[in-house]
């Protein structure tokens, strides 16, 4: 009798890959993210770590946030969400190009950084760059007792676990949920928004586990179209809105393991010089999850399909009959409230890419010239 045995094949316990095993477990990291931060009543959500007053909050009238990577992106939709709830000006920088652009940080400025692994160099240039320049920082990591842990005046923790795979997916959507719990913090310490319209998002939040493991019961569903993806030398990802900001982090996971070429664009930008580069196959992955920018996105997809692209829509339950007249193919993913749908329209987008490297026979979890933590500049 004898038992093949080795410490990583039991750390991947039972999934082909890291990578794989991390998006499963993206159910369990929301849940852990959002325990003992939202009220048992589920009325209000109070991040009883933070340090900053009720005062400080009042007088913050700015908020850079800046990151790398994935973290980058997941900032993307912090700027949506921190505009939208708590209506505080943010702009996003990539760490690398913060500090050389001389940024306006002033005290009333609170700088967010973003790192899965808070250990990322042009990250902590900036963390010390605004604190130089007076401004508080608030990080938003995964590991505790991190280089960026250690330095920020405040620290939110994503409860993802250890994040194995190079490519990010548990870290990037506890992120989000971060930000939304933020969010929420900030906006009832800033009296912006009110009881019903909290109690409705902090409702979808929770819902938000649960759906996550509905797509991922469709899996199999996108290895097809991955299969199918994988032998395009290029494509496309479109999306308006948050939908912009997933595409964009969709685009950013299909190069680092598949090694295919893609880019995201804003849906309403494609006439101002991509549509050139659409001809017939191309394939392109268009996000539809935001109601007040259906019609349009809608139209933007039109223009596409003129031109011969093959189109996978990620749209919400309830369009996606009416998305399915105008594309290839849709996968559809649970309604949510559309400033909650990043956390589910990324999911399909992390199996696709998943299964395209499978496809092509990529080291899934250690793409090419790639590093979990760059601590260099
Ligand atoms: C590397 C990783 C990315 C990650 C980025 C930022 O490039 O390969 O997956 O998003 O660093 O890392 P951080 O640990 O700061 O989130």
């Amino acid at each position: 009798f004898h038992v093949d045995w080795d410490l990583v094949t039991a750390e991947k316990a039972g999934f082909d890959h890291f990578m794989l095993k991390e998006i499963y477990e993206q159910p369990k990291a929301y849940r852990d993210t959002m325990l003992g931060r939202i009220a048992d009543d589920g009325k209000s959500v109070h991040l009883k770590e933070l340090s900053m007053t009720d005062d400080y909050i009042r007088s913050i009238r700015k908020i850079h946030i800046v990151a790398c990577g994935t973290a980058y992106h997941a900032g993307l939709v912090g700027k949506s969400v921190i505009e939208t709830l708590a209506r505080i000006p943010v702009e996003n920088d990539v760490a690398s190009e913060y500090r050389y652009r001389s940024p306006i940080i002033t005290p009333d400025t609170l700088v967010i950084v973003v790192s899965q692994s808070g250990e990322t160099a042009d990250t902590l240039a900036a963390l010390r760059e605004a604190q130089k320049n007076g401004a508080r920082v608030l990080a938003i990591t995964n590991v505790v007792g991190s280089s960026v842990a250690r330095e920020a005046n405040d620290v939110i923790t994503t409860w993802a676990g250890p994040e194995i795979a190079v490519a990010s997916t548990k870290a990037y959507t506890s992120q989000l949920i971060a930000f939304y719990l933020l969010g929420l913090h900030l906006a009832r310490v800033a009296g912006t928004q009110e009881q019903a319209a909290v109690e409705e998002i902090i409702a979808g939040l929770h819902a938000l586990p649960e759906q996550v493991e509905s797509i991922l019961e469709q899996a199999l569903l996108l290895k097809q179209v991955a299969e199918s993806m994988a032998h395009h030398k290029s494509l496309f990802f479109i999306g308006r809105g948050v939908d912009y900001a997933v595409a964009q982090e969709g685009s950013l996971k299909l190069k680092e393991i598949s090694y295919i070429h893609s880019e995201a664009y804003a849906a309403g930008e494609l006439k101002h010089g991509t549509l050139a580069l659409i001809e017939d196959g191309v394939p392109v992955i268009a996000l539809v999850t935001q109601e007040l920018l259906y019609e349009k996105t809608l139209s933007n997809i039109k223009e596409v399909k003129a031109r011969g692209a093959h189109v996978l829509a990620v749209a919400n339950s309830g369009f996606e009959d009416e998305v399915a007249k105008s594309v290839d193919e849709v996968f559809s993913i649970p309604k949510t409230l559309p400033i909650l749908s990043p956390a589910l329209a990324v999911v399909p987008l992390q199996l696709l890419s998943y299964y395209a490297s499978l496809a092509l026979g990529h080291d899934v979890d250690k793409p090419r010239n790639l590093a979990k933590s760059v601590t260099v500049e």
